[in-house]
């Protein structure tokens, strides 16, 4: 089955009410390019508005409990993101695994918790500034792979994104032959493992992507699409990398 480009909006801590309407002017650009998926993860607290706002638009969480409910103060299990509308959740977001402390075992669980909810997932995997330097990212890449995608999913519903996190936020970005070398890598490693099912699973690359670099990066071979930040929360700064994927065919 060819695997449908996807374009993923991290909003990460910022919004308001009021950018609700910003969503709905994401969404309904979006409509133009209809061969691309695109999907918006903002905080909690905007999930259901932004269900009610762009009915059939595919809303997301940026994390979930592996539980379905219970003592966990704080804590959205995979479930309520379900219950609020949500079709998709982020697990594993280096801003998760570095600022909470989440080991791929924890991330593992999060990822089944929202495949069992009935939920996409989007799981992030991307090595730090030391490891590209040392030469070590490709085999720090497989490793997180290896220990936090489940046994057992419907590869269509089960996405990776290779953020590197040097990449994130800094307006760096690896060039696209580093690019293609990990999707690459992380493509033979998920077939090696899984066989024909991997190559229902979409490989997303996140960390920088803007309307002026999105047709290079996701040119890239073994790039289906891109988890954006900063450039996601405005439909000026979002559709155009809409556009631009929509543009590779
Ligand atoms: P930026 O696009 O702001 O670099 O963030 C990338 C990211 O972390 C998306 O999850």
């Amino acid at each position: 089955m060819a695997r449908r480009k996807y374009v993923v909006g991290n909003w990460k801590m910022n919004g308001l009410s009021a950018a609700i309407a910003d969503a709905q002017a994401i969404f309904a650009a979006a409509k133009d390019h209809p061969g691309v998926d695109v999907a918006l993860c903002p905080p909690f607290t905007l999930i259901g508005g932004m269900v009610a706002a762009a009915p059939g638009a595919a809303v997301g969480g940026q994390d979930c409990h592996s539980a379905a409910s219970g003592a966990f103060t704080g804590s959205v299990s995979a479930l309520m993101l379900a219950d609020a509308g949500a079709t998709l959740v982020i697990v594993g977001h280096s801003e998760r695994r570095e600022g909470c402390g989440e080991s791929d075992a924890d991330i593992r669980a999060k990822a089944e918790a929202g495949l069992a909810a009935g939920l996409s997932v989007i799981l992030c995997v991307g090595e730090p500034r030391e490891v590209r330097e040392s030469g070590g990212a490709i085999d720090y890449v497989l490793a997180q792979v290896a220990q936090s995608v489940p046994d057992d999913f419907d590869a269509t519903r089960l996405s990776i994104a290779y953020e590197p996190i040097w990449a994130i936020g800094t307006g760096l970005v690896p060039t696209v032959a580093d690019v293609a070398a990990m999707h690459g890598a992380i493509r033979g490693a998920l077939t090696a493992r899984f066989g024909g099912k991997a190559d229902d699973m979409r490989l997303l690359y996140g960390g920088s992507v803007n309307g002026d670099n999105a047709a290079e990066l996701l040119g890239a071979g073994d790039v289906d699409g891109a988890l954006v930040g900063g450039a996601s929360l405005t439909a000026a700064k979002f559709v155009p990398i809409v556009a631009a994927t929509a543009a590779l065919g």
